[in-house]
């Protein structure tokens, strides 16, 4: 990545910071702060190199501000990267992120962090031990704890919304779907459709989460992760990392309708055209996997109880509802639509204020 790459990027501001004790590099992506702080997580990864750290920091970050807008928090996006050589433990992981935490505190509450992809609530206590800018601690330190289960509850909002649509119904029972990946989100998902009567497959790149699905359900079907776009179902979930829809996967899929929390599903954004040519009906990921961020601001922020979260939370369903329609009504692609209802919360402020902790 050179400073070309990120002249296009339409972001306000990347910190960048060497961490010389892991030899990790830290990117801090805030790409808006117009409708209040930027809120993102913090994702911990190898990567093949800095380049795609840097990248994949950019990328999910104005992710983040549309998914922010959409679902009208007071809110504005960013991402952090932790890039490591090695996934850190023990010390040196508890190291590495309060010197992380005190970076997030130099920049005065500008930039909001919590859980993503590779950490956790108990990483948040660490980060939220030298910087109060931080979503989703433990229960027991006054945060909401993880967001997984907000994420999650929400996904299954969204997935009965894309059935019903397509199929008239969004009832699970008898649907087949395909979750791809079993971490945090896929994980709580596939119990969630798995109680709602779904007709369920599972794949992952680590074959012991499937061995441990398939050994507590015996009608959960593992399918190989080699195999797993080709595998014909209703509905596909990709749960894992981004980038799973391009102009090279999407001919082989065999599913009707694509709905997962992994952010960043589109290789490019002319995926989403490809996907309605292949009459595929595809929920924007943003729209769909906002649950976690409802969850964490909910309960932290607006001081909501259970059934206000789960109410905004269901919301999920009528802004992906409103997003078919729309697309099928003008013949566009869900991804354009959803971009520009985002574009267009973004011009209004929210109608929720950001109480204090
Ligand atoms: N990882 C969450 C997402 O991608 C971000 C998040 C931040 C969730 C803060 C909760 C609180 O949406």
């Amino acid at each position: 990545m050179g400073f070309d790459d990120l002249a296009r990027w339409d972001g306000e501001e990347l910190v960048i910071r060497h961490d010389r004790t892991t030899d990790a590099w830290i990117y801090i992506a805030i790409h808006s702060t117009h409708r209040g702080p930027a809120v993102g997580g913090t994702r911990i990864r190898r990567y093949p190199d800095l380049d795609d750290a840097a990248q994949d920091a950019l990328r999910l970050s104005s992710g983040m501000t549309a998914k922010n807008a959409l679902a009208d928090m007071p809110i504005g996006g960013a991402k952090a990267v932790l890039a490591v050589r090695e996934i850190p433990g023990g010390p040196e992981r508890t190291g590495l992120l309060t010197r992380y935490g005190s970076l997030v505190d130099s920049l005065d509450g500008q930039f909001i962090t919590g859980p993503d992809m590779g950490t956790t609530e108990d990483d948040m206590n660490v980060i939220g031990e030298v910087t109060d800018n931080v979503f989703c601690r433990s229960i027991g330190r006054g945060g909401a704890g993880t967001a997984s289960p907000g994420t999650a509850a929400g996904m299954l909002h969204a997935i009965r919304a894309s059935l019903a649509h397509r199929f008239g119904s969004g009832d699970l029972r008898g649907r087949s779907i395909l979750v791809q990946g079993l971490g945090e989100v896929g994980g709580r998902l596939v119990e969630l459709l798995h109680d709602a009567g779904a007709d369920l497959m599972v794949t992952d790149v680590d074959a012991a989460r499937v061995a441990d699905v398939v050994r507590r359900h015996d009608d959960i079907r593992a399918v190989d992760s080699a195999h797993a776009l080709e595998t014909a179902c209703d509905l596909f979930s990709p749960c894992a990392i981004g980038s799973v829809l391009s102009k090279e996967t999407i001919g082989r899929l065999r599913c009707q309708v694509v709905c997962g929390a992994a952010n960043n599903q589109l290789a490019e954004p002319e995926d989403g055209e490809r996907l309605r040519a292949a009459d595929i009906l595809y929920a924007p990921d943003y729209a769909a996997n906002a649950g976690g961020i409802i969850y964490g601001l909910g309960l932290e922020r607006f001081h909501w109880d259970a059934d206000q979260v789960n109410a905004r939370l269901a919301g999920i369903a009528d802004t992906l509802t409103r997003i078919f329609v729309e697309a099928e009504r003008d013949g566009v692609a869900t991804n354009l639509v959803a971009d520009r209802m985002a574009a267009e919360s973004l011009l209004r402020p929210s109608e929720l204020v950001l109480a204090a902790r």
